[in-house]
């Protein structure tokens, strides 16, 4: 593993059921993610983005081969090292998730409150903060249902970042967007790659996306069939 490299996997294998129903979903995945840059994974419906994406996360348990995170092997890691580890992740999915009774820095304090001993105006201050960086300040106060799709997703990203995730996941977090929205949101993806070292993979069919990603992984049918680098 290069000691830039951010999330390492080797030789990923994935089962989803049992017995009769078991059925393979991922076949030998490999790949490297290195610091501070935007990875973009691509793929038809049904070939194992989403599984990669949530085995990288912590959020299902690595049944054979290899994920190194930050450092860590997931292979073999307990429950209570997943939540450490999970807590260093930004999560953002396709559908926002924003709570629509709080409003939007209230959302985005949030994602810093699963960080124990941040105190409460402290993080009213960076979720504010965060919500300067997705462009809006002048929003802060309001409601989700008083927000565009845009707006809401760009919410979504303020909370994933609010607290300075080393890698940041993304499942087809601009499916729901115009295409200036889309954009808006892979590029503030990719400053935080530059200014804060920030590593993001994203899981999208938006071929908006593309020229903006550093290396581009393509999957079918749960295998990595072909692999980019850009400029
Ligand atoms: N929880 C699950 N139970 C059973 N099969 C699943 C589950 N999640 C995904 N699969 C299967 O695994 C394969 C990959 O799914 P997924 O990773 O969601 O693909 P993608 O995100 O590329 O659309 C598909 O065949 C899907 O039906
Ligand atoms: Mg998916």
């Amino acid at each position: 593993m290069d000691r830039e490299d951010i999330v390492s996997v080797q030789g990923l294998n994935h089962w989803f059921g049992t017995g009769e129903v078991r059925k393979q979903a991922l076949y030998d995945v490999s790949l490297a993610l290195k610091r501070g840059s935007l990875t973009v994974m691509m793929g038809p419906s049904g070939s194992g983005k989403t599984t990669v994406l949530t085995l990288i996360g912590c959020l299902r348990s690595v049944q054979e081969g290899s994920v190194r995170l930050l450092g860590q092997e997931l292979m073999g890691a307990t429950e209570a090292q997943l939540i450490l580890l999970r807590r260093r992740l930004g999560f953002i999915f396709q559908a926002h998730n924003l709570h629509e009774s709080l409003t939007a820095v209230q959302n985005v304090v949030m994602g810093v409150q699963v960080h124990p001993g941040i105190a409460d105006d402290t993080a009213e201050t960076a979720a504010a903060h965060a919500l300067g960086l997705v462009g809006l300040s002048d929003r802060i106060g309001y409601l989700p249902a008083n927000l565009s799709g845009g707006q809401k997703q760009r919410v979504a990203v303020a909370r994933a970042l609010v607290s300075t995730p080393a890698l940041v996941l993304a499942d087809e977090p601009t499916a729901a967007l115009d295409k200036d929205s889309a954009a808006e949101v892979v590029d503030l993806l990719k400053r935080m790659g530059k200014t804060r070292g920030t590593t993001t993979l994203l899981v999208t069919h938006d071929n908006r996306i593309l020229d903006r990603a550093d290396r581009i992984l393509s999957l079918e049918d749960g295998r990595i069939v072909k692999i980019e680098e850009r400029a």
